[in-house]
Formats: C-alpha cells, structure tokens, sequence
C-alpha cells in the first residue's frame, strides 16, 4: 500500500508545488491548509506522514503538532519553518518531530527528509512487531498443571533427534509448541521449515515438500527447492498432517525411511539431514481405520507424541495468557495495557474459547484496538456468545440448583480430565489410574462429552 501523506500549509503555492513531486515519488498526497482542518482529517483516518507548516493562519504549527501528541496520533511530522526561525524547529523536534526544512523551499531536500521519515517509521513498526514475535516464539505461557506437564515434556523432546507427532485442538498452540522444540534444540541454529499440508492444493503439495526440477510440470520455469531440502540441518514442521493425501503420505513416509528425496521430475535422490515434527487436530486412529491415514507413517512420526490439552481445561491459565497477550499487544501497536476489571475477568473465565489460546489472543487484540480507554469491562466482552457462558467454571461452587446426580457427574467429569492430562491422554494408564475398565473410562468420556484421546495408540506400544 502507498504510504499517505498530509500536506497543511495555507499558501496554494507550496500545496501544489509539494503534492506533485510526492506525488510523482509515489506516495498518496492529500493537502489542506491550517491546522484545524489537519486535525478534522485525522478524525477521518489515518495517514502515515505530515508535511506541516509552523506559520498557519490560526492554529499555528506547534500548536497543531501538540494537539496530536496529546491526542496520541501515531504519524510521522516533517516542519516546514520560515527562514532562520530555528528556535521553533527545535521546539518541534522535542516535540517528536522527525525533522524540518527551512523556507523557501528546496522540493529535493523536501522529497528526501520525506523518504527517510518514512523509512523512519517502517522500520520501527517492522522493530516492534519483530520483537513481539520473538517474545511471542520463545514463552509457553501458563501455569497450570497441565502446562508445567507440557513445558516438562518439551524439554526432554527438544534435545534428543525423535520426531514429534504434537495432538490438539485448533488454536491450542501446537505450532508453538513445535517452535519451542526446535528453539531448545541443537539444530536451533538452523532452518524452522513450516508447511501447512491442508493449505497447499493436492497437486502442488509435492513439488513443495521436495522441490521440482525445471519442465516438470506446466509452470515449473525453474528449478525449486524443496521444503525438505531447505530444512537441510534444521527442523521441519509439518502442519495438519492428517489432510496429507495418501500417494503424498507414501513419498514423505520414504524420505522418513531413507532420509533421502527426490524432487518432481529429477532423477537423483539428495541426502537430507531434516529432523521432522508433526500436528493434527485431527484423530489419526480414526483416520487410520477409514483409510485415509498410512498407519506405517503414523507409527514414523509419532515417535515421541504430545498433546497440547484445550484451554477450558486450564481455566488457571486464561488470567496470564490475557496479560501476556496485553502486553504484547501494547507493545506491538505503542500503546499503553489497559486492564480488565473483576467482571471482565470472570466473563473471559466462563467463557468455552471453542478456539482455545488463538481465539483468546483475537479478543484481546480486539480489546486492545476497540476500547478507548484504560479499563475493560464486561459491556466491552458483549461479542462473546453470551449463551456460551452458561456453563459453571469447574472451580465454582456447586450451583444452587444442582442434584445429587448432577453433581457426581460434574465431578466425574473434572476428575478423568485432571487424570488424563497426567498421563498426556493415554487411556490407559488413565483407566488404571482412576481402577476402572478401558471400556467404562471410553463410555463415561462420551457421556460427559470428552474428546477421545489421540493418543490411545500410545498403549500398545506400551506407553
Ligand atoms: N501457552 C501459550 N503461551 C503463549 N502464547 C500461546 C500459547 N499457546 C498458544 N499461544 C499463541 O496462540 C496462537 C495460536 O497458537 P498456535 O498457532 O501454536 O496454535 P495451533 O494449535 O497450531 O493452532 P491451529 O490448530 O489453528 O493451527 C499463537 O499466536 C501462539 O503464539
Ligand atoms: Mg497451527
């Protein structure tokens, strides 16, 4: 997109001069001619940079730059000063200025101040929203049980060469998961290679994964690398890998085997070095039974098997996750955290989040650009289903209402999940644990409507 420039000053002169070499470099151009209109049109939109004169016919320059400081306007401010009033320009650039020129003006010297406040400012916002990513990539956040299991289980996976096969619902954070395993790892150093299998069209997905020799197929002009290939040292992600097609599972299964491949359309196999983890929220099991899963690759990739738990089962969580979101937040958009009341804090409780951690960092992203001021409050979560908060936090005391029979099932409930997470979904050290039958454990998860675990193949390798 064309960055968008403001230009205020009252002579028509300079408006035209200006605008029409800013806008032969390129940019958006927009010009109006005192400081009360510039404030009216930023009430209208955004605009990335102001050319501003410091003599205006009413609200003067200063005046107008101080009206959007305190407004917290984020735009980049070029001053134009009349000859020798230096002193003006210096007030400006303590006032957050980027920079001025002086009257009469150069149009060349004006074009380049105008480029490097530009340049200025891509580079901060591009600063700032790297180092949220990193902030983001390197912490696990959460203090729950479940979490401080998860954290325990990555640690011990990272260093060692298995493959990792990482189950969970949709936004649990299993990308982060494979991320932090690569990060604490020896290949850190190295190449985090992602390929999401279901967004890649069937008959593409090859050619990404090992690359294509020139002639291939219609369109392949060059040469390519493979995603294999690039991961070469490092590690490589293969994300949904239940939407894989079966003849794509047949080549990746080889490359596992021979840690070896060959591109679309070549010859020679290359020798790879690529340690590969895996996610689905999908039930391989059942995926394996309907044939639609390679049970030979399965048994390759879920070596070492994970299961990134939903986020109503960490209720506890939720606080810290919504805070560590705040920040990041307010860190990656300049502005300051605001803070959410009791009544907020108990609607984001309740709430199901069918779409675990991500949906969760989506409201806050909301909050933080939605709400004007520094407190959030329930009015503010009113988007939420409220439907959806029904249902009693486990950590509540029994409703009032509540029978007998309600009640033991509640319970029930909270206890095989506690138990599962303990034992990362295995069913059947579950079912031992809690001195009931495979089969009882499987009828009461369907009852109380727990997602089978992905993991029951674990128990017949023996755990
Ligand atoms: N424990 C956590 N601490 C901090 N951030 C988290 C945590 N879990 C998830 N996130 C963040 O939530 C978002 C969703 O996580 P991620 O993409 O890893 O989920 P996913 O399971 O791969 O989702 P999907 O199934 O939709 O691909 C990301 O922005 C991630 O950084
Ligand atoms: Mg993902």
């Amino acid at each position: 997109m064309k960055p968008t420039i403001l230009i205020v000053d009252d002579e028509p002169g300079v408006r035209s001069a200006l605008s029409g070499v800013l806008r032969d470099e390129g940019y958006a151009v927009e010009a109006v001619s005192s400081g009360e209109a510039c404030l009216e049109r930023l009430t209208r939109g955004p605009v990335d940079l102001i050319v501003l004169d410091v003599w205006l016919p009413g609200m003067d320059g200063l005046a107008t730059l101080a009206r959007l400081r305190e407004r917290q306007v984020d735009v980049q401010v070029v001053l134009i000063s009349g000859h020798g009033n230096i002193e003006s320009a210096v007030r400006a650039i303590k006032m957050g200025a980027f920079d001025f020129v002086e009257k009469p003006l150069s149009l060349d010297k004006t074009v380049l101040v105008v480029r490097n406040a530009l340049n200025q400012r891509r580079l901060e916002a591009e600063n700032r929203a790297l180092r949220a990513r990193v902030d983001r990539q390197q912490s696990m956040v959460g203090e729950s049980y479940a979490m401080r299991q998860l954290r325990e289980q990555v640690a011990m996976a990272a260093p060692t060469n298995g493959r990792v096969l990482i189950y969970g619902e949709n936004g649990t954070g299993k990308e982060l998961v494979a991320r932090t395993i690569h990060q604490l790892s020896r290949r850190r150093s190295a190449a985090f290679v992602e390929v999401n299998c279901a967004a890649i069209p069937e008959e593409l997905i090859e050619s990404e994964l090992f690359g294509h020799v020139r002639g291939a197929f219609t369109g392949a002009v060059a040469d390519r690398r493979g995603k294999f290939e690039v991961a070469d040292g490092g590690t490589l992600f293969l994300d949904e890998i239940g939407d894989m097609s079966l003849k794509t599972q047949a080549k990746v299964l080889r490359a596992l085997q021979e840690q070896t491949m060959e591109a679309v359309g070549g010859t020679a196999r290359i020798k790879v070095d690529v340690r590969v983890l895996a996610a689905t929220n999908k039930d391989l099991q059942a995926e394996i039974r309907a044939g639609q899963f390679r049970e030979d690759l399965y048994f390759r990739l879920n070596v070492i098997p994970i299961f990134v738990p939903p986020l109503r089962d960490r209720q506890e969580d939720i606080p810290l996750l919504a805070d560590h979101f705040m920040a990041e937040f307010a860190r990656e958009y300049g502005r300051r955290i605001k803070s959410l009341d009791a009544g907020a804090r108990g609607v984001l409780l309740r709430y199901p989040w069918p779409g675990n951690v991500r949906e969760l960092r989506n409201v806050i992203e909301r909050l933080m650009i939605m709400v004007p001021g520094e407190t959030i409050t329930t009015t503010d979560l009113s988007f939420l289903d409220p439907g959806a908060l029904q249902r009693t936090p486990s950590t509540d005391p029994p409703a009032e209402r509540q029978t007998l029979h309600e009640a033991r099932d509640q319970f029930e409930r909270d206890v095989i999940l506690r138990t599962l997470a303990e034992q990362q979904g295995n069913m059947s050290r579950t079912a031992e644990v809690l001195g009931v039958e495979r089969s009882n454990l499987y009828r009461k998860m369907k009852a109380f409507g727990i997602a089978p675990a992905r993991r029951a193949d674990a128990d017949e390798e023996g755990g």
